[in-house]
């Protein structure tokens, strides 16, 4: 398989924008500059398109994007966003990710309490516990 290949088989879409050029320091550093002054309040009321984070301030909802997806995940932004316009929801990543929050809010909020005798008192799961930095979870402990 080419590299070529690769990329489509693992990203849905075609990106249409280029993102060879994207930097990602800059880029955070632009929105907390935009964001100045407004860090406290609510990101559902800072940026445009907020369905998830609406009470989450919107300093630490930008953490999020950086450590909580990206990090997690092992991705830049570009994964789930055309930089050019951070609210569209082109990127199918990017619903994908939403989803993902909805699932591991079941997961701590239903499926885990109902465990009885776990060792934590209140046992839960993030994007990291699955993803550990790859895209795709690992099923295999060798890989
Ligand atoms: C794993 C996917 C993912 C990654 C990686 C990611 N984001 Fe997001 N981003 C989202 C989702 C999902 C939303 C919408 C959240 C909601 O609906 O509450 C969002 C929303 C945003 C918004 C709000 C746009 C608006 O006006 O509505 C900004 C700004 C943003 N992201 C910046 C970033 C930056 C900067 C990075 C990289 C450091 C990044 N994101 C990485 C998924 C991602
Ligand atoms: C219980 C395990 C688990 C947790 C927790 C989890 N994920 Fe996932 N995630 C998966 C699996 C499984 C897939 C599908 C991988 C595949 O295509 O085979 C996936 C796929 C994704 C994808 C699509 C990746 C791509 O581009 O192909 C995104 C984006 C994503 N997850 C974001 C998140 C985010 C953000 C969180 C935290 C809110 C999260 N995930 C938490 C298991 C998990």
């Amino acid at each position: 398989m080419t590299v070529y290949e690769s990329q489509i088989l693992t990203v849905p879409v075609l990106t249409p924008f280029d993102t060879t050029n994207f930097d990602q320091e800059k880029a955070l550093k632009e929105l907390r500059e935009k964001i100045r002054g407004r860090e406290q309040e609510a990101a559902g009321l800072v940026f445009d398109n907020i369905r998830s984070f609406e009470r989450t301030t919107a300093d630490r909802f930008l953490r999020i994007m950086e450590m909580g997806f990206g990090k997690s995940l092992g991705v830049r932004c570009t994964h789930c966003h055309n930089p050019g316009d951070w609210s569209s929801d082109e990127k199918p990543q990017k619903q994908i990710a939403r989803d993902m929050m909805k699932m591991v809010g079941r997961i701590n909020q239903e499926l885990l309490p109902a465990i009885n005798n776990l060792e934590s008192e209140r046992p839960i799961v993030n994007c990291t516990t699955c993803h550990r930095g790859q895209v795709k979870p690992a099923l295999n402990i060798n890989n």
